[in-house]
Formats: structure tokens, sequence, C-alpha cells
């Protein structure tokens, strides 16, 4: 089996290149009456949601809103119990992770599963490094590395070689999605990037996500932070009690009505509010 990762710049080069988002044809991902049950708790009840290429999607709502089961499902974690899953209009069924990432899709979990004791190179080509003639191909997958976090435009790492236990927390953040999107990656999913960040940390993840925006990817988000989300998202989907409740361009909410619609599940400072069984 190959499992040599495909060069970063088919990757970068994105779905549309242009980083232009297409204004016609199926959105990338879309979402139709995803339900998903845990025994007795309905963690997620008919879930409607297109996530278009070149923008960034932040789903947002309380603890246990079902969010993480949301992503989870979209990532081959486990399976929806109910509805459908199209991919660039086409149905798709993802039962492993594996199944998500053949799609295109990329996941970033808040815990980075990075492993401290090796370095930044060693962490991005874990189980699956690359070989020349039975070795380590360790030039190759060093000029891979610099050049994925080269085209992420990650300027803060002094040498691949460092010890990812002595990275800072946006240097680690900015590792972990260098890896998720080594593959060919259409969809990058990010649970609470800057969730542990300082400011100038944060700053630096906002701007890594908007670097994946610019190459044509789709971003989806979760944040509790709204300031983030109001710098970096191009739409909100708010989930309640299991219930995306409203979903829309950034431009229709401010801070106000987000948290009324995380925190009561409505409001009536925006229109269209798409929740009727809250
Ligand atoms: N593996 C599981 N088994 C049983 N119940 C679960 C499981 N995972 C999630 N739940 C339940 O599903 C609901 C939604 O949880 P989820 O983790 O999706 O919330 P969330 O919006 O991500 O919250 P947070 O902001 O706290 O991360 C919660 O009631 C939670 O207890
Ligand atoms: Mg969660």
């Amino acid at each position: 089996m190959d499992t040599t990762p495909e060069p970063f710049e088919s990757v970068i080069a994105g779905p549309q290149g242009s980083g232009v988002a297409p204004s016609d044809g199926p959105p990338l991902l879309s979402l139709r009456g995803i339900s998903k049950s845990f025994g007795a708790v309905q963690a997620m009840r008919h879930v409607d949601l297109d996530v278009p290429a070149g923008q960034v999607t932040a789903i947002i709502g309380d603890n246990g809103a079902g969010k993480s089961t949301l992503i989870k499902t979209i990532s081959g974690i486990w399976a929806q119990s109910s509805g459908h899953i199209l991919w660039k209009g086409q149905e798709v069924h993802i039962h492993t992770p594996r199944d998500a990432s053949d799609l295109g899709i990329a996941t970033v979990y808040q815990d980075l599963s990075l492993c401290d004791n090796l370095d930044i190179v060693q962490n991005m080509y874990l189980g699956r490094e690359t070989t020349k003639k039975g070795l380590l191909n360790e030039i190759e997958m060093e000029i891979a590395t610099r050049k994925t976090l080269s085209d992420l435009s990650v300027s803060t790492v002094k040498s691949v070689r460092q010890l990812v236990g002595s990275l800072s927390g946006g240097q680690r953040q900015a590792v972990a999605v260098a890896r998720a999107v080594m593959r060919e990656s259409e969809l990058v999913i990010l649970d609470e990037p800057t969730a542990a960040l300082g400011v100038s940390q944060t700053a630096q993840v906002l701007e890594l996500i908007h670097t994946l925006k610019s190459h044509g990817l789709a971003v989806i988000v979760i944040s509790h932070n709204l300031s983030d989300v109001f710098a970096v998202a191009d739409r909100i989907a708010v989930m309640y009690l299991g219930t995306l409740v409203h979903e829309g361009p950034i431009s229709q909410y401010d801070t106000a009505s987000a948290v009324e619609l995380i925190t009561t599940g409505r409001s009536s400072r925006v229109p269209n509010t798409v929740a009727t069984s809250v």
C-alpha cells in the first residue's frame, strides 16, 4: 500500500486554485436531515447544513449543543443514526476516518494528537513515513514539511527539527493543521483551534484559517469565542440542544443576536430563524 502523502503543492492549489469560491454548482458538503442518538440521548436532530468551498463556516453553540457530534459524524468517528451526507452533490457514506480523509476531509481535534517528544517532521509523517530503498527519506520529508509550513505562511517556526514539545500553542496548532492538509484536502475542520491560546497566537491561527480559505479550501471551525468567529467566518451555523437553529452569512449577525441564539435558540434580531422545535 502506498502511504506516501501527496506533495503539498497539489493540496495548496486547492479545489479551485484561484481561491475564489464557485458561484454555482452544489456546495462542497451538504448535510440533510442528519440525526445522531447515543442510546436515549439525541445529540443531533435533523441537521441540514451546506458548507461551500472557499469559505469559513463557524459552528457555534453552548456546551453540549451537539457541535462535536456534528463534526465527528462528518469526520467518520461515528455514523449518523439517520440522514444523508452529500459531497459535491453526490451521496457519500462516511463510516471511518479513512473514508473522510479519502474524500479530502481533514480534521484537527482540540487535543491535536501531536507527540511532544518528536520533532515537527516526525510528527508530520507519523505512521506514513516516506522511504527510499528501505530507509527513511529524511531529506524529502524535511523539504516537504518546510514547503507545507511556508505555503501556510507559518514563519515563526525556527527549525522543522525542533521538538513539538518546545513549540508555542499557536505553532502546535499550525503543525497539526499542516499535518492534516498534507494529503489532498478540500475541507479542513478545526475544533476550538484558539481555545488555549493568547492574543498573538490566536491571531496567527486566524491568519492560518484565512490562508486555507484563500487557497479555495472550505473550513469549518467550532469556536466559543465570538470575536474570533466574527474575525474569520463567512457563515455561521448555530446549534442549540442538538438542533441547528440558525444558519447564514456572517453579515446577518452581531454579537448580541449570536449570544441570544446560543443561549435561547432564537432571536428576534435576525430574519428566518429555521428552528421550529425549540
Ligand atoms: N459518546 C457519547 N455518548 C453519549 N452521549 C454523548 C456522547 N458524545 C456526546 N454525547 C452527548 O451529546 C450531546 C452533545 O454533545 P457534544 O459533545 O456534541 O456537544 P458540544 O456542542 O461539542 O459541546 P462542548 O461545547 O461542550 O464541546 C451532549 O448531551 C453529550 O452529553
Ligand atoms: Mg465539543
